[in-house]
């Protein structure tokens, strides 16, 4: 990391000398990386003005995602969800992240019962009542990214398959209480797993979330399966996403042959998902796409 002098700028923009402003702070990361830890690399670290960019563009992505509340009944094609999202993020002046994504064709995700993650929107596929369905949307707004997601029942759906949508999201709370400056990322982690665990379910392994902010996703993957007091350190301005990958049965998942985007369980058996992007603060954890 390159070394700045005690007199000189500071490196965040705040036009304050370094040793008043982040010198301190520093050394305290530093001395956790001597003790073996991951710390954040200074490129991760949010300012007050990026963190700002940020939720202004998670605005955009819940209200992008109040309006997919409003259209989710059976009946329904996902491409429906598909033209919803892009209507609502441009006429807000902001851009669908996931279209042309590494190739990714559509505007959002849409991934039904024992489709674990990107599932492609088509008018083909027609929402029926019992389906739980994942919704996620990623929106770009003035150079800022965001993300998050929400579970719809559609209609009348099994207790087994409600549950399983209840537990994700208290999984991902669970995850959320465990964010705070000083702590790591596997304390969050461990939280998720344990609470999907005591529930008999399983946390996918191979997929998981990201840094997030100036790109789509960003450094360090995040695994929702690591051990507490493991992983990264936490500091203010560290904004990542919090989505972990809930199933009935085996955390074991394969790729669409065809597509090579649809995720599936496994064992066919039904996973849920609920994510938001947080930022760590001095004080714990702000959730940007409340
Ligand atoms: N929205 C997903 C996430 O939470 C990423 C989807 S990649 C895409 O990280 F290309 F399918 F959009
Ligand atoms: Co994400």
């Amino acid at each position: 990391m390159e070394k700045i002098g005690r007199n000189d700028r500071c490196w965040c923009g705040s036009g304050k000398k370094y040793k008043t402003c982040h010198m301190a702070f520093d050394e305290k990361i530093h001395r956790y990386e001597l003790e073996g830890h991951m710390v954040p690399q200074r490129g991760m670290l949010k300012s007050r003005e990026q963190i700002q960019g940020i939720r202004e563009s998670s605005v955009v992505n819940i209200a992008v995602l109040d309006a997919v509340d409003k259209i989710m009944a059976p009946g329904i094609n996902t491409q429906m969800i598909d033209d919803v999202v892009c209507q609502v993020t441009a006429s807000m002046g902001g851009i669908p992240a996931p279209l042309n994504y590494e190739g990714y064709p559509k505007s959002v995700c849409t991934s039904i019962n024992q489709v674990v993650c990107h599932g492609i929107p088509s008018k083909d596929v027609v929402l029926q009542e019992g389906d739980i369905v994942n919704v996620d949307v990623s929106t770009l707004y003035k150079g800022y990214y965001s993300d998050s997601s929400r579970m719809y029942c559609i209609g009348k759906v099994s207790p087994e398959k409600e549950k399983l949508v209840r537990v994700a999201r208290e999984c991902m709370e669970k995850g959320i209480a465990m964010v705070k400056p000083w702590g790591f990322l596997g304390d969050m982690s461990q939280a998720v797993n344990d609470y999907a665990k005591q529930n008999g379910y399983s946390v996918v392994v191979d997929i998981g979330g990201h840094g997030i902010g100036l790109e789509f996703h960003e450094e360090p993957f995040v695994s929702y399966v690591a051990k507490a007091g493991t992983e990264m350190l936490l500091v203010p301005g560290f904004v990542f996403t919090i989505e972990p990958m809930v199933n009935m049965g085996t955390n074991e998942i394969y790729v669409d042959e065809e597509d090579n985007w649809t995720v599936y369980t496994a064992d066919g058996k039904p996973s849920a998902q609920w994510e938001v992007t947080v930022a760590v603060t001095e004080e714990g954890c702000e959730v940007l796409t409340w």
